[in-house]
């Protein structure tokens, strides 16, 4: 990353801290957890017994690899695959594995929001599996889309894992799946992870692990900000909250403050007072069901192909294009 990059990049986190520590209620943006640190401990999530998505999406692919790469590219005309919010590529390379062995024409286009992220996993797949060839990008969903549409003009495969999608609400979500419509090209596909509604305590302890990481995992933007905009919040006076609605699906994330205090943010030249159980939202994990993402698709001029579910139906890939 050039250093131009890099400033913009700081002056983004610095005007949105501003913005959501003087806004009521208070929010944070949950892009941000993710430096070297909160990289880390995201991977320990994916690890943990009660995050069952990881694990969920990885059956789903070793169970269904040969349909999946034969669905993105059937009459082997090549493509290129694109990965946005990519991470640590764990499952991706599962897929990866597939079309090598299939012998697919394909470059593997992994972009992040964590450099970090991009340059391990390019490391990795260089030393791993030398024949992928592999150009990363970082930056952001929506500034990544408008990148998109001139990337190349070969056939694109679109992916967005995990529960990336499920980072929006319905309203941002559509203009997401629009801006991705609009950068397609007849042909092209998207492939996507929608966590699915379940026992509403299975989404909760998913988001809420007994051994603290998730904890630590939402106030390292707290940590983020002491070290990064000399701020001095004590991370011992906050505490990590969890709900889970299950008549719109939506499961959030706050930080909530244990007492009435002020924060210094140095290098904002801001004082942030917190009244006692005040609270900090930091994340949106939406789950969903085949309406909900039918009428998600049709809002944003797609159509749904096909899709591929768990053992526990408890997470599914639909594979979606333009409709007609
Ligand atoms: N957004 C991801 C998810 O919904 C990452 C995540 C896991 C997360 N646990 C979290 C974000 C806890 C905030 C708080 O699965």
């Amino acid at each position: 990353m050039n250093s131009k990059e890099q400033k913009v990049i700081i002056s983004t986190f610095e005007k949105e801290v501003c913005e959501g520590l003087t806004a009521f209620p208070k929010y944070l943006s949950s892009k941000y957890f993710y430096d070297e640190v909160g990289d880390g401990l995201f991977q320990q999530i994916m690890a943990l017994p009660e995050y069952y998505l990881t694990r969920a999406e990885y059956e789903i692919f070793e169970k269904h690899k040969l349909a999946i790469t034969q669905s993105f590219d059937a009459n082997k005309e090549g493509f290129d695959l694109i990965e946005l919010g990519a991470g640590d590529g764990k499952k991706t390379k599962v897929l990866l594995k597939e079309l090598l062995n299939q012998d697919y024409d394909f470059v593997y286009k992994p972009i992040d929001i964590s450099e970090n992220a991009v340059d391990g996993l390019i490391n990795n797949l260089n030393h791993e599996m030398p024949k992928v060839t592999v150009e990363g990008q970082i930056g952001e969903y929506f500034e990544v889309l408008d990148r998109l549409k001139h990337i190349s003009d070969r056939k694109k495969v679109i992916m967005v894992l995990g529960s990336n999608i499920g980072n929006l609400l319905h309203p941002r979500a559509i203009q997401f799946l629009k801006k991705l419509c609009n950068a397609m090209n007849p042909g092209d596909l998207v492939f996507m992870g929608f966590d699915q509604k379940k026992h509403p305590q299975k989404v909760l302890d998913a988001y809420n692990d007994k051994s603290g990481v998730t904890a630590a995992f939402n106030k390292n933007i707290l940590t983020r900000i002491n070290k990064e905009l000399n701020g001095n919040f004590d991370l011992n006076k906050f505490m990590h909250w969890e709900t889970y609605d299950p008549e719109n699906g939506t499961a959030r994330s706050y930080l909530i403050s244990t007492e009435k205090q002020t924060v210094d943010i140095d290098d904002l030249s801001l004082e942030v007072h917190f009244e006692v159980w005040e609270s900090i939202h930091t994340e949106i994990s939406q789950k969903y069901d085949d309406d909900i993402v039918k009428w998600l698709a049709e809002e944003s001029g797609l159509e749904i192909v096909k899709s591929f579910s768990d053992s526990n139906n408890d997470y599914k890939d639909y594979l979606l294009k333009k409709a007609k």
